[in-house]
C-alpha cells in the first residue's frame, strides 16, 4: 500500500461522503477499512478476516475476485472498453441477452440495458406509461406499490418506495401513487394472530383485499404495479406468504395493468432458484436486473419485457414513439464480459444444483435463533435468513429507535469478524452463493453468538 494506513484513513474523514451513513457516528471510530477480498471473505487494512454476509450490499454471488469473471474482464479490457449504445452495438450485449434469455420465461424477450437497480426499475416505469399513453389508454398514469417496498434511490424510484426514512426529507419531489400494505406476516395488516414466528402463515391472504378493492376503484387508472418478488428486501427482509404474487398477478391480469417485478436483489439464485418469480410461477411484463447480474462485480442492469410492449414503440421516427432513455454506460462491454463470466460460473459450477443442501442449512439453522430473548421473528428464503429483534416477544413491541439495537449488533458482529448490516433492528444474512455449509454453519454460530451477546446487555 502506497500511503500509510492512518493517512488514508484521515483522507477519508476529510474528504469522503459515505451512502446510507450518519458521517458523526465515526467521528470517534474509523470505518471498516477494506484492502482485498477473497472468496467470501473481506480483509481490511490491517489484514483482520471479516465474512461478507450481506455480499457486498447483496450483489456478489460466487465469492469475491472469482478467476472465471476476472480473466473475462482482463480479456474484455484488450478489446473494447467502453462504446455509446444508441445506434450502435457490440458483442457483449448481444450474447448477454440471448443467454439470459435462456433462463427467462419465453413472453420475456427484450433488453433494456442501463447500469444499476435504480435506472432498471425508472426505465420499467417509464416503459410502462409511455406503452398505455402510445396505445391510447392515456388514463393509465398512476402506479401501485407496497408500504416497505424499496426501488431505488431515483426520484422516480422513491415515489414508489416504502421506507419513510429514506424518502422522507424528499416530499415535495416525489410524484403521488397508491400504497397498499405490504405481506408483513409477523406484523400482519389483518390478523396478526395468523401467524407464527418461523412456522408461517395460516390465513387466507385477506391483505390481497386492499389490492382488490383499490382497483375496484382506481383500475382503470393504473398503469403498473411493482414490487420486489418473495423478499421485500431494504424494507426489512420480508419473505412472502404463499400463494400471494399469484393472487396480484391474477388481480393485474382481471385490471389489466402491468406488473414489474423488481428482482434487482432477488435475482441470480439468491432465492434458492435463478429467478424469485419461478417460485409462485408468475410471469409478469417486466423484470428489473442488476445487483447478482455481473456477479456482483460491476455496475450493470437490464430492464426486460415483452415483445407486445416493445411494439407500441416501434413506428416511423416521425410518430415520436421512441423512447427517449439512456445512460453513458448503459451496457458497457466490461461489465457484459463479466455478466456472461457470471453465467459461465453458474454453468460449469453448477451452482443452482448446489444450493438446497446450503437453503436447507441456512433456513433451518435460523430457527435455533427464536431461542435468544430479543429474537421475535424469524423468517427468510434461499440464501436469505433475517432475525428482527424486539424488546418483547409476546407483544412483538419493538426497541426505541433512539437504543440503536441494531448498530450495537453491527459493532459487536465486527469483533467476531462478521459484516452485519442491520436494517434498523432487523438483523438478517444475505449470503454469497458461492458459500460452503461449513462456513455457512460458522456464520450463523457467530451470529448467534452476536445476538446472545447483545441481547444480555440490554
Ligand atoms: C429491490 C431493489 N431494487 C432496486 C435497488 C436499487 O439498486 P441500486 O442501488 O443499484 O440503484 C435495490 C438496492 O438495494 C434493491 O434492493
Amino acid at each position: 500500500m502506497g500511503t500509510s494506513k492512518d493517512r488514508l484513513r484521515k483522507l477519508d474523514k476529510r474528504f469522503i461522503w459515505h451512502p446510507y451513513t450518519q458521517m458523526k457516528d465515526f467521528e470517534t471510530r474509523d470505518l471498516l477499512f477494506v484492502d482485498r477480498a477473497e472468496g467470501v471473505f473481506l480483509y481490511d487494512i490491517d489484514g483482520r478476516r471479516y465474512y461478507d454476509t450481506i455480499s457486498s450490499w447483496w450483489c456478489n454471488v460466487h465469492g469475491h475476485n472469482h478467476p472465471v469473471i476476472m480473466s473475462r474482464i482482463a480479456r474484455q479490457l484488450e478489446r473494447l472498453d467502453q462504446v455509446h449504445f444508441a445506434g450502435t452495438t457490440h458483442e457483449g450485449p448481444v450474447v448477454l441477452a440471448e443467454r439470459l434469455y435462456r433462463y427467462l420465461p419465453p413472453r420475456l424477450e427484450k433488453f433494456f440495458f442501463s447500469d444499476n437497480g435504480s435506472t432498471a426499475c425508472e426505465v420499467a416505469i417509464k416503459m410502462s406509461l409511455q406503452y398505455w399513453r402510445q396505445i391510447g389508454d392515456v388514463k393509465r398514469e398512476k402506479f401501485i406499490a407496497l408500504e416497505r417496498g424499496y426501488h431505488g434511490d431515483t426520484i422516480g424510484t422513491m415515489s414508489l418506495g416504502g421506507v419513510p426514512a429514506f424518502e422522507g426529507p424528499f416530499d415535495p419531489l416525489v410524484f403521488e401513487s397508491f400504497t397498499i400494505p405490504a405481506p408483513y406476516c409477523y406484523r400482519c395488516p389483518c390478523d396478526q394472530e395468523n401467524y407464527s414466528p418461523g412456522q408461517g402463515s395460516s390465513c387466507n391472504l385477506e391483505c390481497t383485499e386492499f389490492l382488490h378493492r383499490l382497483l375496484e376503484r382506481e383500475g382503470e387508472n393504473v398503469a403498473a404495479l411493482i414490487l420486489e418478488p418473495m423478499l421485500m428486501g431494504a424494507g426489512g427482509m420480508i419473505s412472502y406468504p404463499k400463494g400471494y404474487l399469484q393472487r396480484v398477478h391474477a388481480l393485474c391480469e382481471r385490471f389489466g395493468l402491468h406488473l414489474i417485478f423488481d428482482e434487482v436483489a432477488t435475482g441470480f439464485g439468491r432465492t434458492g432458484k435463478m429467478f424469485a418469480m419461478e417460485h409462485p410461477g408468475v410471469v409478469p411484463d417486466f423484470i428489473c436486473l442488476s445487483k447478482g447480474i455481473t456477479g456482483g462485480t460491476l455496475p450493470l442492469a437490464v430492464t426486460v419485457t415483452t415483445k407486445e410492449i416493445f411494439e407500441a414503440f416501434y413506428a416511423d421516427y416521425n410518430e415520436g414513439k421512441t423512447f427517449f432513455h439512456g445512460h453513458t454506460f448503459t451496457a458497457n462491454p466490461i461489465c457484459c464480459a463479466a455478466a456472461l463470466g457470471s453465467l459461465d460460473v453458474f454453468e460449469a459450477e453448477k451452482v443452482l444444483e448446489g444450493l438446497p443442501a446450503k437453503v436447507s442449512r441456512l433456513q433451518e439453522g435460523k430457527m435455533d435463533f427464536l431461542d435468544i430473548p430479543i429474537v421475535g421473528d424469524v423468517r427468510g428464503i434461499g440464501m436469505v435468513a433475517a432475525f428482527e429483534l424486539v424488546r418483547d416477544k409476546e407483544a412483538r413491541s419493538a426497541f426505541a429507535p433512539g437504543e440503536r439495537v441494531g448498530w450495537q449488533v453491527y459493532l459487536r458482529g465486527l469483533e467476531k469478524g462478521l459484516i452485519l448490516r442491520p436494517l434498523s433492528d432487523v438483523i438478517y444474512l444475505f449470503l454469497p452463493l458461492a458459500v460452503t455449509l461449513e462456513q455457512l454453519d460458522e456464520i450463523l454460530d457467530l451470529t448467534a453468538e452476536t445476538l446472545h451477546d447483545i441481547s444480555s446487555v440490554l
